[in-house]
């Protein structure tokens, strides 16, 4: 066994990391602001997809509460008018444009906020896009995988590739990884979204136990569904009674920030992880049974490929007919 180099890890970091959650978890329950407050004073949050929905909210209230934010989407214009607006209000902001879909651009964007700040305590991944397609209409479209994963899941590690080493360095840090309750209940239409997003969690859950010793702490949150901008074009979505305000998502993120726990769920998920391990025929019949009251409209590249498909099939079937004429004659 010599050439293993096996080692005899401390156990005590574990204990103290108990007692601090126990400890941050009773602040967020009894003094939320205060608590906020006390985690971000004198610290460096950058959250992506800060432009729109959850993360132009949350840029807001981090900022309220003392961090310094530095906000990264694609839209420079809307980023710079509420970094303008942040200080006005008297916080610390800055924007940082960019495209994260482009890796080369996920380096730029790091390299100039660590060039001009030093260091990134806090990292939200929280930029993404979504895709509700059977997989039977995305058969010619493998873009769909393409694009999701690209900002689901290696945009946030390539993210958190270029902030790791100041954390590893420094021995703190804090790394927010934004999921989806689809995670846990699978709802159909969701291969391309809910693939990336099993990615990023595989991600995540590995990187927390590679450093549940120190003092690095890597957090999911599974949203519900929230009102934002990104559910707007299902108009399915309008007619759902649970969803979320951006206000009280923006809350869960913030009582991450706090008490720096692994997971942030609720009870459908708890209850959708259960029914899978327990009955996942049962859960399986449930979700499809959901899945054909619902109709959903092929989109027009679909409609297109089926014509051109049924066409061809046509001209094959035609040219065997006349094949077998003349091989008759
Ligand atoms: N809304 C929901 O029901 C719901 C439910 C579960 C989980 N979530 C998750 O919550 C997070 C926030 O979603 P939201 O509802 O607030 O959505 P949203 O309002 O559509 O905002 C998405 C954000 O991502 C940014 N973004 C998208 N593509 C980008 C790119 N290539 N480069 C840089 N930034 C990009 C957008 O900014 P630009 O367009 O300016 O680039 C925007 O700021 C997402 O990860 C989403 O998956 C949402």
């Amino acid at each position: 066994m010599k050439d293993l180099k096996l080692r005899s890890p401390k156990i005590f970091p574990y204990f103290q990391h108990y007692l601090a959650s126990i400890i941050w978890n009773a602040k967020s329950i009894f003094s939320f602001n205060e608590a906020l407050r006390q985690r971000l004073k004198g610290k460096t949050v950058l959250i992506t997809g800060a432009s729109s929905g959850i993360g132009e909210l949350a840029s807001y209230r981090l900022a309220e509460a003392g961090a310094k934010v530095l906000m990264v989407a694609r839209s420079a214009e809307k980023l710079n008018a509420m970094a303008a607006d942040i200080i006005a209000k008297g916080g610390k902001a800055h924007a940082y444009p960019g495209d994260l879909s482009d890796l080369e651009d996920c380096d730029r964007i790091c390299r100039e906020a660590l060039a001009d700040h030093g260091q990134i305590d806090i990292l939200i991944n929280n930029a993404g896009r979504s895709i509700r397609r059977s997989v039977k209409f995305s058969l010619d479209r493998f873009h769909d995988y393409q694009r999701t994963m690209q900002i689901n899941y290696f945009a946030a590690i390539r993210m958190a590739m270029n902030i790791l080493p100041g954390m590893l360095a420094r021995n703190e840090g804090h790394i927010i990884n934004v999921s989806t309750l689809g995670v846990q209940t699978c709802p159909a239409r969701f291969s391309a979204y809910l693939g990336s997003k099993w990615a990023l969690e595989g991600w995540s859950w590995v990187t927390a136990n590679e450093l549940a010793h120190t003092n690095i702490n890597v957090s999911t949150i599974n949203y519900p569904l929230v009102s934002t901008p990104m559910i707007a074009p299902s108009k399915v979505y309008k007619y759902m009674p649970w969803k979320l305000s951006p206000k009280t998502a923006v809350r869960w993120m913030l009582d991450i920030v706090i008490t720096r726990n692994k997971r942030k769920v609720d009870a459908v998920g708890v209850m959708g992880l259960f029914l899978y391990y327990l009955l996942p025929k049962t859960a399986e019949n449930f979700i499809n049974f959901t899945y054909q009251i619902i109709h959903e409209t092929p989109p027009e590249s679909y409609q297109a490929t089926k014509t051109e498909a049924a066409r061809q099939t046509t001209q094959v079937q035609n040219n065997v007919k006349q094949g077998a004429t003349v091989n008759a004659d």
